[in-house]
């Protein structure tokens, strides 16, 4: 089965806990109940994009236990195809998550299945693709090989640098668009960010989303502004995989970078408003294209 979208990234069940702050070294901090949740960059990407209404499918690997079921399931409610997510001997990828009254979050990944995606998984997986996104969290090699293969088959091939890593300069220079936010442009660039100076990198586009602020949509021809809307933040776990989901949906629906962007910053902006990642993605409906 072919799909205009093919996302190459982890499944993680996000185990979220409020707390009125983060414990320190050596110390213990009472929070709130757990939630349980759908999440992983790679997943949250394709149910981003999938809500939007374009044909995604994911590349993922999750364990046999129920938290591989709960991702699952998520996907597939929102029209995510499956059929490239493996099942491995590991345990399902779990994201230990705090979040504090200001709606920020600290999150410590352990990636388990995520780590059995390999490069040979990409062979065929990208026929009849229109829009290659990868992103962390899975091992570098297989980032690299969906990189280059998508950039082969005349797949366009985005990379969403989170968490950031040090990925070959070939990777980078055969992107169509690099996505990242302030922090990974400033590990990118060392200090001073000039977001024109991604463009040396190699990448034909970038964009640096900006959290509250919106995101920069940098091309050869100038760095665009676009502002994001003020919002109430109550969680922003997952706002830049809701980001590069929302983007991908109007790229692969035909959009201009800038278009996309705009749509994008909107569909972040409705995310930190709700709980949790997934969960927290707003459908085509409440994300109207505007004029
Ligand atoms: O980007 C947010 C995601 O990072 C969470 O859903 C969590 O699973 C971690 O992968
Ligand atoms: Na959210």
């Amino acid at each position: 089965m072919t799909h205009d979208v093919l996302v190459v990234g982890s499944a993680n069940a996000d185990l979220v806990v409020p707390a009125e702050r983060r414990p320190g070294p050596g110390e213990t901090v009472l929070g709130g109940d757990t939630t349980i949740s759908p999440g992983g960059k790679g997943a949250n990407t394709a149910v981003a994009a999938a809500r939007l209404g374009a044909d995604v499918a994911l590349l993922g690997a999750i364990g046999q236990d129920p938290y591989g079921a709960v991702l699952t399931e998520s996907l597939r409610s929102a029209g995510v195809h499956t059929d490239l997510v493996k099942t491995v001997a590991r345990p399902t990828g779990i994201a230990y998550i705090t979040v504090t009254p200001d709606g920020e979050n600290s999150i410590l990944v352990s990636p388990g299945a995520n780590h059995a995606l390999e490069p040979a998984d990409l062979d065929g997986a990208l026929s009849g693709v229109k829009i290659m996104v990868a992103s962390m969290e899975i091992p570098l090699p297989t980032v690299e090989r969906a990189v280059a293969a998508a950039a082969e088959a005349g797949v366009r091939p985005l990379l969403n640098l989170s968490p950031a890593a040090e990925v070959s300069p070939a990777t980078l220079a055969a992107l169509d668009v690099l996505l990242v936010n302030e922090h990974e442009a400033a590990w990118l660039l060392g200090t001073g960010v000039e977001p024109e100076k991604l463009l040396g990198l190699g990448p034909r586009s970038a964009v640096v989303t900006l959290g509250a602020r919106g995101a920069l949509v940098v091309t050869r021809q100038g760095t665009t502004e676009v502002a994001s809307p003020k919002v109430e933040a109550v969680d922003s776990t997952g706002a830049g995989d809701a980001f590069t989901g929302a983007l991908t949906a109007s790229l692969a629906a035909g959009a201009s970078l800038e278009a996309a962007a705009r749509r994008a910053v909107r569909v972040a902006a409705i995310s930190v408003t709700r709980r949790g990642a997934q969960p927290s993605y707003p459908s085509a409906a409440e994300v109207p294209e505007q004029a």
